[in-house]
């Protein structure tokens, strides 16, 4: 037996209810050009989904949601596309805020928004200090964001500590990694959607994902409402999640 492997976080083991999910709010493009719209009119109608997902999210007492609006691969598309996207979040934004303190979400971004329009990284700051006493869902949106660009920010953090003689190279162990991860202050995404039937990543939270369960749906982002979301916390809550050891262990463990 080798002692140095840790207990599983028990809460994470036993409970029903995911702390943290995570999405891929997938599919708003196709959901658009099906109805012969601009790809646009599917960003716009997924807006609706979002304030869908947060409500229930704060109704069930889920702790965290983490969504990806912005890859750091999504510069690659055609400019009018990127363009509008921008403006819907600056809008969206602004129309939404007053109505998410209310509820006491407290509002988190994440990714590299240096890149993003001055305005919108202004309206992204008021956001986060207007909401940061919230004790309500904690709702982090992932803007320009990769995984591997989260990684490599917390390498170099890792990096610096050792450069200045406080760490020995030896002595990294993971909690040294995560202390400089973006999302460091939750616990890891209980449970992953991806909406709009890809089953892939994307460059989405690599390393906090190590032990999510994945939920993969063929319904497109817009068409993701209260309904679908019930549906995914249902699947989580049918799930055994085993960390590694046998389903025996973990029904005597959940038991106990
Ligand atoms: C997701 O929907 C939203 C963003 C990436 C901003 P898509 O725009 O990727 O929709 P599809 O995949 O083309 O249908
Ligand atoms: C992932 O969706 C990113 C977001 C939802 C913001 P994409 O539509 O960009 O992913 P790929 O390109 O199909 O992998
Ligand atoms: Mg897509």
């Amino acid at each position: 037996m080798n002692d140095s492997v840790e207990q599983p976080d028990l809460e994470r083991l036993g409970s029903a209810v995911p702390r943290h999910v995570a999405i891929i709010m997938d599919g708003n493009g196709r959901w658009a050009e099906q109805r012969k719209k601009m790809r646009f009119s599917g960003h716009k109608a997924g807006v609706d989904s979002l304030r869908q997902v947060v409500r229930c999210c704060s109704d069930k007492g889920i702790k965290a949601l983490t969504v990806f609006a912005f890859s750091s691969e999504n510069w690659r598309r055609p400019k009018e596309e990127v363009g509008l996207l921008m403006d819907l979040f600056l809008i969206s934004l602004r129309r939404e805020i007053k109505r998410l303190h209310k509820n006491k979400v407290r509002m988190n971004f994440i990714g590299d928004i240096s890149a993003f329009p001055k305005k919108l990284q202004k309206e992204i700051a008021a956001a986060q200090e207007l909401t940061i006493e919230n004790s309500g869902l904690t709702f982090t949106i992932a803007v320009n964001y990769g995984g591997r660009w989260d990684i490599t920010e917390a390498m170099r953090g890792v990096a610096r500590e050792v450069a200045e003689g406080n760490l020995a190279p030896d002595a990294i162990t993971s909690e040294h990694i995560e202390r400089y991860l973006s999302l460091r202050e939750l616990p890891e995404p209980d449970l992953f959607i991806r909406t709009g039937g890809e089953m892939r990543i994307s460059n989405f939270m690599l390393w906090q994902l190590a032990y999510s369960e994945l939920y993969f749906t063929d319904t497109l982002w817009p068409d993701f409402k209260t309904e679908a979301f019930a549906s995914a916390l249902e699947s989580f809550a049918n799930r055994q999640r085993r960390f590694g050891m046998t389903g025996n262990q973990v029904e005597q463990i959940k038991g106990a």
